[in-house]
Protein backbone atom coordinates (compact mmCIF):
# COMPACT_ATOMS: atom_id res chain seq x y z
CA UNK A 1 0.00 0.00 0.00
CA UNK A 2 1.18 3.44 -0.81
CA UNK A 3 1.35 5.79 2.33
CA UNK A 4 3.07 9.67 1.74
CA UNK A 5 2.87 12.67 4.28
CA UNK A 6 1.65 15.71 4.18
CA UNK A 7 3.01 18.03 6.86
CA UNK A 8 2.88 15.97 9.23
CA UNK A 9 -0.28 13.77 8.49
CA UNK A 10 -0.04 10.43 6.86
CA UNK A 11 -2.97 9.52 4.30
CA UNK A 12 -3.48 5.83 4.04
CA UNK A 13 -6.45 3.48 3.59
CA UNK A 14 -8.93 3.25 5.68
CA UNK A 15 -9.04 0.47 7.84
CA UNK A 16 -12.17 -1.49 9.92
CA UNK A 17 -10.96 -0.15 12.94
CA UNK A 18 -11.01 3.29 11.61
CA UNK A 19 -14.61 4.09 11.13
CA UNK A 20 -15.47 4.92 14.29
CA UNK A 21 -13.20 8.30 14.45
CA UNK A 22 -13.92 8.74 10.65
CA UNK A 23 -18.07 8.96 11.76
CA UNK A 24 -17.13 11.01 14.34
CA UNK A 25 -15.49 13.49 12.29
CA UNK A 26 -18.61 13.41 9.93
CA UNK A 27 -20.84 13.99 12.81
CA UNK A 28 -19.12 17.08 14.08
CA UNK A 29 -18.24 18.74 10.36
CA UNK A 30 -21.38 17.68 8.32
CA UNK A 31 -25.14 17.50 8.64
CA UNK A 32 -25.12 14.72 6.32
CA UNK A 33 -24.68 11.52 7.98
CA UNK A 34 -25.02 7.73 7.20
CA UNK A 35 -25.83 3.90 9.20
CA UNK A 36 -22.68 2.40 10.12
CA UNK A 37 -23.42 -0.20 7.37
CA UNK A 38 -22.98 2.50 4.34
CA UNK A 39 -19.59 3.47 5.42
CA UNK A 40 -19.02 -0.16 6.12
CA UNK A 41 -20.16 -1.10 2.52
CA UNK A 42 -17.85 1.81 1.08
CA UNK A 43 -14.80 0.02 2.67
CA UNK A 44 -15.61 -3.32 1.95
CA UNK A 45 -16.23 -2.18 -2.05
CA UNK A 46 -14.10 0.55 -2.53
CA UNK A 47 -11.16 0.55 0.10
CA UNK A 48 -9.14 1.77 -2.09
CA UNK A 49 -10.51 4.79 -3.01
CA UNK A 50 -11.73 5.59 1.09
CA UNK A 51 -8.79 7.16 2.43
CA UNK A 52 -7.35 8.47 6.02
CA UNK A 53 -5.05 11.49 7.40
CA UNK A 54 -3.29 10.20 10.53
CA UNK A 55 -1.69 12.53 13.02
CA UNK A 56 0.53 10.98 15.91
CA UNK A 57 -2.08 7.49 15.24
CA UNK A 58 -5.20 9.76 15.27
CA UNK A 59 -7.84 10.54 12.63
CA UNK A 60 -7.81 13.98 11.69
CA UNK A 61 -9.70 13.24 7.79
CA UNK A 62 -11.39 11.04 5.76
CA UNK A 63 -12.29 10.91 2.06
CA UNK A 64 -15.30 8.58 0.66
CA UNK A 65 -15.61 7.78 -2.59
CA UNK A 66 -17.27 5.30 -5.07
CA UNK A 67 -17.66 4.36 -8.44
CA UNK A 68 -20.48 4.21 -10.55
CA UNK A 69 -21.49 4.07 -14.00
CA UNK A 70 -23.28 6.81 -15.51
CA UNK A 71 -24.45 9.88 -17.94
CA UNK A 72 -21.36 12.25 -18.29
CA UNK A 73 -21.75 15.79 -16.42
CA UNK A 74 -19.31 17.00 -19.24
CA UNK A 75 -19.61 15.25 -22.39
CA UNK A 76 -22.75 13.77 -23.91
CA UNK A 77 -21.81 10.07 -23.57
CA UNK A 78 -22.09 7.46 -20.64
CA UNK A 79 -19.01 6.69 -18.83
CA UNK A 80 -17.26 5.42 -15.88
CA UNK A 81 -17.79 8.11 -12.79
CA UNK A 82 -15.67 8.78 -9.77
CA UNK A 83 -18.15 9.86 -7.23
CA UNK A 84 -16.81 12.02 -4.13
CA UNK A 85 -19.44 10.85 -1.63
CA UNK A 86 -18.25 12.73 1.77
CA UNK A 87 -14.91 14.29 2.96
CA UNK A 88 -14.12 16.08 6.18
CA UNK A 89 -11.19 17.12 8.07
CA UNK A 90 -11.30 17.79 12.00
CA UNK A 91 -11.85 21.31 12.76
CA UNK A 92 -8.49 21.57 14.28
CA UNK A 93 -6.36 19.99 11.17
CA UNK A 94 -8.05 22.41 8.81
CA UNK A 95 -6.56 25.08 6.50
CA UNK A 96 -3.24 22.55 6.68
CA UNK A 97 -3.14 21.20 3.14
CA UNK A 98 -4.83 18.16 4.57
CA UNK A 99 -8.15 17.80 2.09
CA UNK A 100 -5.96 18.86 -0.57
CA UNK A 101 -3.90 15.57 -0.42
CA UNK A 102 -6.72 13.73 0.54
CA UNK A 103 -8.53 14.77 -2.91
CA UNK A 104 -5.17 14.96 -4.56
CA UNK A 105 -4.64 11.07 -3.74
CA UNK A 106 -8.10 10.07 -4.36
CA UNK A 107 -8.31 10.95 -7.83
CA UNK A 108 -4.52 9.80 -8.43
CA UNK A 109 -6.13 6.51 -7.26
CA UNK A 110 -9.74 7.01 -9.31
CA UNK A 111 -7.63 7.05 -12.46
CA UNK A 112 -4.80 4.52 -12.04
CA UNK A 113 -6.63 1.56 -10.40
CA UNK A 114 -10.26 2.43 -11.75
CA UNK A 115 -9.58 3.81 -14.75
CA UNK A 116 -12.11 6.76 -14.55
CA UNK A 117 -12.16 9.90 -16.51
CA UNK A 118 -14.93 12.43 -14.86
CA UNK A 119 -14.90 12.65 -11.25
CA UNK A 120 -18.20 14.26 -9.63
CA UNK A 121 -19.87 15.67 -6.38
CA UNK A 122 -22.14 17.52 -4.40
CA UNK A 123 -21.62 20.70 -2.33
CA UNK A 124 -23.66 22.88 -0.36
CA UNK A 125 -24.03 26.46 -2.31
CA UNK A 126 -23.27 28.09 1.07
CA UNK A 127 -19.92 26.02 1.56
CA UNK A 128 -17.46 28.64 0.17
CA UNK A 129 -14.30 26.23 1.56
CA UNK A 130 -15.37 23.12 0.27
CA UNK A 131 -16.21 24.98 -2.89
CA UNK A 132 -12.59 27.03 -3.19
CA UNK A 133 -10.85 23.14 -2.48
CA UNK A 134 -12.82 21.64 -5.32
CA UNK A 135 -12.32 24.58 -7.80
CA UNK A 136 -8.66 25.01 -6.80
CA UNK A 137 -8.35 21.30 -7.77
CA UNK A 138 -9.98 22.07 -11.18
CA UNK A 139 -13.52 20.96 -10.70
CA UNK A 140 -16.36 23.20 -12.33
CA UNK A 141 -20.02 24.14 -11.29
CA UNK A 142 -21.66 21.96 -13.85
CA UNK A 143 -25.65 22.67 -12.30
CA UNK A 144 -27.59 23.41 -9.36
CA UNK A 145 -29.88 20.96 -8.21
CA UNK A 146 -32.50 22.63 -6.24
CA UNK A 147 -33.44 21.72 -2.54
CA UNK A 148 -30.38 18.94 -2.84
CA UNK A 149 -30.51 18.82 1.21
CA UNK A 150 -32.76 17.66 3.78
CA UNK A 151 -33.17 21.29 5.35
CA UNK A 152 -33.89 22.86 1.70
CA UNK A 153 -30.49 24.06 0.30
CA UNK A 154 -29.78 23.77 -3.27
CA UNK A 155 -26.43 21.66 -4.24
CA UNK A 156 -23.58 22.64 -6.89
CA UNK A 157 -23.15 19.54 -8.91
CA UNK A 158 -19.22 19.81 -9.70
CA UNK A 159 -17.23 17.74 -11.90
CA UNK A 160 -13.89 17.60 -13.29
CA UNK A 161 -12.18 15.11 -16.33
CA UNK A 162 -9.56 13.26 -14.52
N1 LIG B 1 -12.20 29.60 3.50
C1 LIG B 1 -11.87 29.78 2.22
N2 LIG B 1 -11.18 28.86 1.47
C2 LIG B 1 -10.86 27.71 2.09
C3 LIG B 1 -11.18 27.45 3.44
C4 LIG B 1 -11.88 28.45 4.15
N3 LIG B 1 -12.23 28.28 5.44
N4 LIG B 1 -10.75 26.21 3.76
C5 LIG B 1 -10.15 25.71 2.66
N5 LIG B 1 -10.22 26.61 1.64
C6 LIG B 1 -9.72 26.46 0.27
C7 LIG B 1 -8.50 27.32 0.09
O1 LIG B 1 -8.43 27.69 -1.25
C8 LIG B 1 -7.39 26.35 0.48
O2 LIG B 1 -6.14 26.69 -0.03
P1 LIG B 1 -5.21 27.71 0.82
O3 LIG B 1 -5.22 27.23 2.24
O4 LIG B 1 -3.90 27.59 0.13
O5 LIG B 1 -5.86 29.05 0.67
C9 LIG B 1 -7.89 25.10 -0.19
O6 LIG B 1 -9.30 25.11 0.03
C10 LIG B 1 -7.29 23.82 0.38
O7 LIG B 1 -7.44 23.80 1.77
P2 LIG B 1 -6.98 22.54 2.64
O8 LIG B 1 -6.16 23.02 3.80
O9 LIG B 1 -6.39 21.51 1.77
O10 LIG B 1 -8.42 22.01 3.12
P3 LIG B 1 -8.81 21.47 4.57
O11 LIG B 1 -7.86 20.42 5.02
O12 LIG B 1 -9.06 22.62 5.47
O13 LIG B 1 -10.19 20.73 4.22
C11 LIG B 1 -12.57 20.81 3.94
C12 LIG B 1 -11.21 21.38 3.48
C13 LIG B 1 -12.55 19.28 3.80
C14 LIG B 1 -13.66 21.38 3.04
C15 LIG B 1 -12.79 21.24 5.42
O14 LIG B 1 -13.00 22.63 5.47
C16 LIG B 1 -13.96 20.54 6.10
O15 LIG B 1 -13.84 19.44 6.65
N6 LIG B 1 -15.14 21.19 6.05
C17 LIG B 1 -16.34 20.63 6.72
C18 LIG B 1 -16.85 19.41 5.95
C19 LIG B 1 -17.19 19.76 4.51
O16 LIG B 1 -17.71 20.83 4.22
N7 LIG B 1 -16.89 18.82 3.59
C20 LIG B 1 -17.21 18.97 2.17
C21 LIG B 1 -18.67 18.70 1.94
S1 LIG B 1 -19.05 18.34 0.21
C22 LIG B 1 -18.65 16.67 0.01
O17 LIG B 1 -18.35 16.01 0.99
C23 LIG B 1 -18.66 16.04 -1.40
ZN1 LIG C 1 -22.98 12.66 -3.89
Amino acid sequence: MRVFNVCEATIREVREEDLDQVIEINLISLKEHYPVQFWRDHLQLWGKIFLVAEVDSRIVGYVMTRIERGFSFLRRFLRKLGHVVSIAVHPNYRRRGIGSALMVEVLRRMKDLYNVDEAYLEVRVSNIPAIKLYEKLGFKIVKVIKHYYADGEDAYLMAREL
